[in-house]
């Protein structure tokens, strides 16, 4: 199997492929990883990745055009179709039915953000599934990464001395997950950022926030809304 990570830590993944089970399956030749930093593919002296969100807020999101140049250059450099899947932790949970799905694949492409956000309009265009390792919040994907490279690594034939223990999930702090990021620009062949978000209006854009995070909530994960208590504003938005 060949796994290629976006990431702006290429370093961090080559650490994955030195120890372990992980190390092992790559010297038995069961498993390739390669790196791509999105800051190779970025513009300009500062090679810059990211930006300020629009509608205001703490963190920076991730342009969409060094994370696109990266995906498209790690899916050129083999022949085998790749799904996309971005570390997030408003993915679908991860357990370990995922994790063998993703290890009888031949092929796999890591996309590592920082957890702020990555333009929504480069996730809709790009990734296949978004995929979390749990209810909780780090600062990058790819410890993420990491995990799903050690999961799917152990499972490949020959990987393994012997048996192994499954992953395990818990819960988020905050109960909702979050709603779409957008930077610049504006317009982008991939869309443009809803209009909600430049009219500085602070409280409908906390309020387009809290439906879109509730709403995102309501359809993938209904779970996380039964233990949320909602406020009666809340119930209202969920009615519109
Ligand atoms: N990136 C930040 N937090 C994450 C999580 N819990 N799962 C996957 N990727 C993440």
């Amino acid at each position: 199997m060949r796994i290629d990570v976006v990431t702006l830590f290429p370093d961090f993944i080559a650490q994955c492929a030195a120890f372990g089970v992980t190390g092992r399956a790559g010297e038995r030749g069961l498993l390739s990883l390669h790196a791509w930093n999105p800051r190779d593919y970025a513009e300009g002296n500062y090679r810059r990745v990211d930006d300020r969100p629009f509608g205001g807020g703490p963190g920076m999101v991730m342009l969409i055009d060094p994370l696109r140049s990266a995906i498209h250059a790690a899916r050129a450099a083999a022949p085998t179709p790749a799904p996309v899947v971005y570390m997030s932790p408003q993915g679908a949970p991860m357990t370990q039915a995922k994790v063998r799905e993703l290890a009888s694949l031949d092929r796999l492409i890591l996309l590592c953000g920082r957890y702020e956000g990555v333009d929504e309009r480069l996730i809709r265009a790009e990734v296949d599934e978004e995929l979390s390792i749990g209810d909780y919040v780090l600062s990058g994907g790819e410890l993420a990464a990491a995990v799903v490279v050690d999961a799917v690594a152990r499972l490949q034939d020959g990987a393994l001395n012997d048996a192994e223990s499954a992953l395990q999930d818990s819960f988020e702090a905050d109960g909702l997950l979050d709603c779409p990021h957008y930077t610049r620009p504006v317009e982008h062949e991939l869309g443009t950022v809803p209009a909600v978000l430049m009219s500085g209006n602070h409280a409908e854009i906390a309020r387009w926030r809290r439906m879109q995070s509730l709403g995102r909530t309501w359809l993938r994960r209904p779970d996380l809304l039964d233990e949320t208590a909602l406020s009666p504003a809340d119930r209202r938005l969920l009615e519109e």
